[in-house]
């Protein structure tokens, strides 16, 4: 009885945010729910189109064994990597082969530089068994590199060993992190596993070797549960010449929800949690050069217990203050999470949803606890990164819902820049004519994607602009946040 409550809960909040959607269709909302809860979580069929074609992996017949939904993540500066990819039935074995292929970024050292030869690692295997009615398996396979060169471009291949044979995989490649400050990542949020507009320009940049990773703030296939499950497979899929190519470093959203968060904790279970101290990888944090990156799930405050809440509020505030005792090394701190506490669409998600998030919940004596705001202003974040909404607004420095700078240098409080955009079936989502709050710096309301270049003293932030025949549009923003050096105390004071 009470899974049943749980399911309509889920499919009511499901059908209330894509209202758009139903208010155009001729579906009985009533019947579409009594399907979803009782059919697997049919959810809405994605066709092929322009954008989940790219690489052929999307619409690829896949045999039993052969691997697929290739994707990997970092741990701390790129000193390791994790990979994960699927097969659709029980193998013997996963292997993962992977080699330096070359330097890059100037690197120095080459008499610390280890043999070409290839390193061989077998996996972690596990079955995940997706919560609809048909109760299909999909078999997993992850594996921990040990310790990488910096500043080098690796190779990699997964493979299904299957009648003591192997079934390798396409060779991909990734980068570690440079010996300098100074790195660039992607950044987007709330993807489709159609209509997915600004992912082939992701694909392309990830090819350079410019960018390290990519950050993506949640909702990802629209639905990964979707006819059991194979609507994630198919997603996966299309991502992985993004994924596999550019380490992963994302957050869940609410579309991730069905299962208890299932799909999402197993398909990405190689971001750095358990070296993050926690249990799944819906909240994690990584030390990356001069940024502290922290992923944290603000679905806890709409599908979380009182103690889960507790619980993920308490780890933010250990991660955090640990990070703030080495803000001299990392100055940077870029919370990435879902939901947004600033915006400046007429919703109930920049209204009575942000609020909750930002300033608590209401707990018992009416009294309001747990809101996000007063930990991050303590903790001096920078940057407040989120998706959700369907378009791009960055804000001024803000607190308390009060803009209290114009200037991004030495800022006394975090902004926070949305970049909900990258695209899905539901469309964009336009700004309204406004009045608007003076924190909002920056409106647009299509699609596109940003890039981040970091510094120990500044990162420039680029949106960009992506059409729907594909094209990459103009730079639709532009700015840096700045700060000056952190004092570095000598050794010699730290002897004294
Ligand atoms: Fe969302």
């Amino acid at each position: 009885m009470l899974f049943s409550v749980i399911l309509l809960a889920i499919a009511f909040l499901r059908l209330a945010e894509s209202s758009m959607i139903f208010s155009s269709s001729k579906l009985d909302k009533r019947q579409l729910m009594v399907e979803e809860i009782f059919n697997g979580s049919p959810g809405f069929m994605c066709y092929a189109d322009n954008y989940n074609i790219l690489g052929n992996n999307w619409n690829h017949t896949y045999t039993m064994s052969e691997p697929q939904q290739l994707h990997i993540s970092l741990t701390d500066d790129a000193t390791h990597a994790r990979v994960q990819f699927a097969t659709l039935g029980k193998i013997q074995d996963s292997v993962l082969a992977y080699w330096p292929k070359k330097e890059y970024r100037n690197y120095h050292h080459r008499s610390n530089r280890a043999s070409k030869n290839k390193i061989f690692l077998n996996g972690e295997n596990w079955v995940f068994t997706d919560g609809g009615l048909a109760k299909r398996e999909l078999y997993l396979h992850k594996f921990k590199t040990y310790a990488l060169i910096p500043a080098t471009i690796y190779a990699y291949q997964v493979g299904s060993v299957i009648n003591n044979k192997i079934r390798w995989s396409k060779t991909y490649e990734f980068h570690t992190a440079p010996e300098t400050n100074g790195f660039s990542f992607l950044a987007t949020g709330d993807v489709g596993a159609c209509n997915a507009v600004a992912v082939s320009h992701l694909i392309e940049l990830g090819k350079t070797h410019k960018y390290d990773f990519v950050t993506l703030a949640g909702d990802q296939a629209y639905n990964m549960e979707d006819f059991n499950g194979t609507k994630g497979d198919e997603y996966m899929n299309f991502m992985q010449d993004l994924y596999a190519q550019v380490p992963y470093l994302g957050a869940v959203g609410n579309h991730e929800g069905a299962y208890n968060f299932t799909h999402y904790k197993n398909r990405f279970n190689i971001v750095p949690y358990t070296e993050s101290k926690f249990d799944n990888s819906m909240f994690y944090s990584i030390n990356y050069k001069s940024l502290h990156l922290v992923s944290f799930s603000t679905e806890v405050y709409f599908t979380g217990s009182t103690a889960e809440i507790r619980t993920a509020l308490n780890w933010l505030e250990a991660d955090l203050t640990k990070a703030n005792k080495n803000r001299e090394e990392r100055p940077w701190v870029i919370f990435l999470t879902h939901h947004p506490i600033y915006c400046s669409v007429v919703s109930a998600d920049c209204t009575t949803k942000a609020s909750i998030i930002r300033d608590g919940v209401i707990g018992a004596n009416n009294r309001t606890w747990g809101g996000l705001e007063d930990i991050l202003l303590k903790h001096k974040v920078d940057i407040y990164m989120s998706g959700h909404v369907h378009n791009y607004e960055r804000t001024y420095p803000v607190s308390k819902n009060k803009r209290i700078a114009t200037s991004y240098h030495n800022s006394p409080s975090f902004f926070q820049i949305v970049i909900g955009n990258a695209g899905q079936p539901e469309g964009a989502t336009p700004f309204g004519p406004g009045p608007y709050n003076d924190w909002s710096a920056k409106r647009y309301g299509s699609y596109g994607f940003s890039t981040f270049d970091v510094s120990r003293t500044a990162i420039h932030i680029t949106h960009y602009q992506a059409h729907t025949d594909g094209r990459l549009g103009d730079v639709v923003d532009k700015f840096s946040v700045t700060k000056d050096p952190y004092r570095i105390k000598s050794k010699r004071n730290c002897k004294a």
